[in-house]
């Protein structure tokens, strides 16, 4: 073997959760792992125990859980140990009287960590708090991995919050409605020089006058701006790829270009500025 590549086993589980049935949502995802025999790394959709389209606030009491001590999150854990590998997860959160719309990453040794999805999309603003991230790295098998959830794709910052830390992969749980991520998570594999994948849900959902359509489409993109694997729009299915990790750690682009190097950060004072916008 080649000394110099770093290979792991990566992949994605796309489903179609069930409105407030948790256990239905562990069943699909044991059952779609089950031809799996083992794995570096998961990824499952954002709000993967819960299903999405809430009408009103009280209905996430029932389907949320506190993080790690609930009941799909030790289901999950049991599952890393079955397999080997470790899982990211998209989990609605209880914590105390507040809701966060977290992933956590766990496996074969138990919980590793949770991400608070920090930039909420559209109605999660009536149920959700914003999150507390932290944008912050965990060293999996050699591997080290960051976490976004879902609409933290469109600002940029976020994954280069991660990517300056040294990111070499990005697990990013999503319930995408609209069809514009996963051309962007191109872009974001090529200016950070990392693998992106992305776990997306499909199906349509209904809650009284609420309806969305989730486009499926879940991927995984490489430093030089490929698709490893796409799956479809509207099927349940499972994918790995072997990665070589080393192709993220060489952040060259020309010999006189190295990505992280050449930033202006004196240029940028109004990225970290705090501005409130009328239009
Ligand atoms: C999204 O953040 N679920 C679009």
């Amino acid at each position: 073997m080649n000394s110099k590549r770093k290979m792991m086993k990566v992949g994605f589980l796309q489903f179609q959760p069930i409105l407030k049935d948790v256990e239905a949502n562990i069943d699909s995802i044991s059952k779609l792992i089950d031809e799996t025999r083992s794995f570096d790394l998961l990824v499952i959709p954002e709000l993967a125990n819960s299903g999405y389209v809430f009408v009103e606030k009280n209905e996430l009491a029932k389907v949320s859980e506190e993080i790690p001590s609930g009941y799909f999150v030790e289901k999950l854990i049991e599952l890393t140990k079955q397999k080997n590998g470790y899982i990211v997860c998209g989990v609605c959160e209880k914590s105390r009287s507040k809701y966060f719309n977290s992933s956590v990453l766990v496996g074969p040794e138990g919980f590793v960590a949770k991400y608070r999805k920090v930039h909420l999309f559209d109605r999660e603003k009536l149920f959700f708090e914003p999150g507390d991230g932290p944008f912050k790295l965990y060293d999996i098998r050699g591997m080290n991995l960051g976490m976004l959830v879902c609409w933290d794709w469109i600002f940029p910052e976020a994954t280069r919050s991660l990517a300056l830390q040294g990111m070499d992969v990005l697990a990013h749980s999503t319930n995408l409605v609209l069809s514009f991520c996963q051309t962007a998570m191109i872009t974001r594999s090529i200016e950070n020089q990392i693998f992106t994948i992305t776990s997306n849900r499909i199906g349509i959902e209904t809650n009284g006058e609420f309806s969305l359509h989730f486009k499926g489409h879940s991927q995984v993109t490489t430093p030089d701006a490929k698709r490893l694997v796409q799956a479809s729009t509207d099927k349940e299915e499972i994918h790995f790829v072997e990665i070589d990790i080393k192709k993220a750690r060489n952040k060259w682009l020309s010999d006189n270009n190295h990505i992280f190097n050449d930033r202006r950060p004196e240029m940028y004072n109004t990225l970290i500025e705090k501005k409130s916008f009328k239009l």
